[in-house]
């Protein structure tokens, strides 16, 4: 049952956790999912191996039926009636604006199990057998629906109803046929009854327990890695049409106390002409919000040290004549830490940013100070030497990686200038000896940022297909998913 109510629990996942939120970040949709009609085909489709194996699992309460003559009176029921058989319904759905509706047919189910019987005459006699029961042309019409009830999801079965076309009860093993005879018509007919009204029953609770399981799991303060959180959250009530049913959503980025909340930019455009099972629209602002953070955090750090073996040469205040080191190019570091070495240590300068456009598409504009202590940084660092930046601007881009999207590094532009100095001029000569160091180590920043990726829903053993693509447009992106079963 659980691909095929994904449905219900994408509805469940993204419905406004309090009306709270609802008032407050009314308007700030970053994200917008639409759910399509090749959607829910594909989940209806898959959704039967799933009925095959949880309608076995019904259980069938013991059938108990009295029945009295002239000549005494009696007691027949059931043992042990269990479902031997399932085979799998067509399943049908129907997306319209008042929600989700599926329609199986084609069902059939073989059931199997005892019978007890007891009438007492003048004296008690017992009988027993076996009874078998096949139900054929099982129709079952289900619709659902959901809503919140103090602050969690909920889900609600609407209609459900249920026509058997046929269904033949066989009673056998008995002894006494002539017991048999006198509860046969009747016992059957309540056996008819039963299975008809549990089939409803049973499809409620399936429905339901599924349900409650996905919402236990899916929470909708998501994980993403290295301590960030998205908390997902609806800004309004999804709409339904009988192509798509689409959800707003706003998407804070979490981490630790501090939260950003993403402003919608750009103008959404249409879902194109192969919307693709699943179509979502994610402003620029929620991978600047993610980056802001990082950068308020500082976590997009990196130290240069003598540890570094290839960088160690040139971090040395002291070298000989032919030599190339810092030391060359500051007389005070020569004379002041001779035999020493330079530490330098990389984090953001200020808040970097993507900007995403139709025509160049994304890019990410990140400036690193580059501090300079004397090794070891960690018992230097309130005696700063000099402050270089180096601005870099990349062209990335976007990809899907299993239910993330990523960036590529295309090409980066990256220049060093000179922030402040307390050590005397930096001088252009030592900016390009450097400029390999200082481009490697902003090219790895940038990398680490376009590492962390926007996770995009999915479920379970569905994976997404190579059709799956990201296309990039006045700040925002559109993703066109499909799935399929690995
Ligand atoms: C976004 O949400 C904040 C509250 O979190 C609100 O103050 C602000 O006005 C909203 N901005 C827009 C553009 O709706
Ligand atoms: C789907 O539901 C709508 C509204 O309930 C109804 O008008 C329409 O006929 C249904 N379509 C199918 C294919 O059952
Ligand atoms: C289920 O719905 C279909 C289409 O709306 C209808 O033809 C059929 O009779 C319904 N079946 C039951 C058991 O209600
Ligand atoms: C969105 O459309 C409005 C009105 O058409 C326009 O003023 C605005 O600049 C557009 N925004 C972007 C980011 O393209
Ligand atoms: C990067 O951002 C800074 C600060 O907004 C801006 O001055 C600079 O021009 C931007 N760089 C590019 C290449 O757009
Ligand atoms: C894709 O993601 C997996 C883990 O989910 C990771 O191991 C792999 O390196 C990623 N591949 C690319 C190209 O990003
Ligand atoms: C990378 O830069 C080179 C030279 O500036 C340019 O020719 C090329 O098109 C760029 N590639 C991408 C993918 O932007
Ligand atoms: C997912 O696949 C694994 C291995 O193929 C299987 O054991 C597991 O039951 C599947 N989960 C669901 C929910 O279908």
């Amino acid at each position: 049952m659980r691909i095929f109510f994904l449905l219900l629990v994408l509805q469940e996942f993204l419905q406004p956790v309090s009306t709270k939120h609802l008032v407050e970040k009314a308007t700030n949709e970053t994200l917008k999912i639409r759910l399509n009609t090749p959607f829910f085909k594909f989940f209806s489709k898959n959704g039967h191996h799933v009925v095959d194996e949880e309608i076995p699992k019904i259980t069938i309460p013991e059938i108990r039926l009295p029945f009295s003559t002239s000549i005494g009176h009696g007691v027949v029921k059931t043992d042990d009636l269990k479902i031997e058989k399932f085979n799998s319904p067509k399943i049908d759905f129907n997306i319209s604006n008042t929600g989700i509706a599926w329609c199986t047919s084609g069902g059939a189910i073989k059931l199997t199990g005892k019978w007890h019987a007891k009438f007492t005459e003048l004296i008690t006699v017992r009988d027993k057998g076996w009874l078998n029961a096949y139900a054929t042309g099982i129709q079952m019409n289900i619709s659902a629906s959901a809503y919140q009830l103090d602050g969690q999801p909920q889900v609600r079965i609407g209609e459900c109803t249920v026509t058997i076309q046929k269904l033949d009860v066989e009673i056998g093993g008995s002894v006494l046929s002539w017991l048999v005879n006198l509860f046969e018509t009747p016992f059957s007919k309540l056996v008819k009854q039963v299975i008809n009204s549990q089939a409803c029953t049973a499809a409620r609770g399936i429905l339901l327990d599924e349900a409650n399981r996905f919402l236990h799991s899916l929470p909708s303060h998501v994980d993403i890695g290295a301590n960030f959180y998205v908390d997902y959250f609806l800004t309004e009530s999804p709409h339904a049409t009988n192509q798509y049913t689409e959800f707003d959503l706003a998407a804070d980025i979490v981490y630790g106390k501090c939260s950003c909340h993403p402003v919608k930019s750009g103008n959404w455009t249409d879902a194109s002409s192969s919307p693709g099972m699943v179509t979502s629209w994610i402003s620029v602002s929620i991978p600047n919000c993610l980056i802001e953070s990082a950068h308020q955090n500082q976590l997009v750090r990196f130290l240069v040290s003598k540890d570094i073996a290839i960088a160690e040469p040139y971090l040395r205040t002291s070298c000989g004549f032919l030599g190339l080191c810092i030391g060359k190019f500051f007389k005070k570091l020569r004379t002041e830490y001779p035999n020493n070495h330079v530490d330098m240590y990389f984090h953001t300068y200020n808040t970097p940013f993507f900007v995403m456009s139709e025509k160049y598409g994304v890019m990410l504009n990140m400036s690193l100070a580059v501090d300079l202590f004397i090794n070891p940084y960690a018992k230097t660092k309130q005696n700063i030497l000099a402050r270089l930046v180096v601005d870099t601007f990349s062209d990335v881009e976007p990809y899907l990686n299993h239910t993330k999207i990523h960036g590529h590094l295309l090409n980066s532009t990256i220049t060093a200038r000179v922030d402040f100095s307390n050590i005397g001029d930096v001088s252009g000569a030592f900016l390009s000896a450097f400029s390999s160091v200082l481009s490697m180590t902003a090219r790895q920043a940038v990398k680490s940022v376009l590492g962390v990726g926007i996770p995009i829903p999915s479920y379970d053993n569905v994976t997404l297909a190579d059709s799956s693509h990201v296309e990039v447009f006045d700040q925002y992106l559109r993703t066109n998913i499909d799935f399929e079963y690995k």
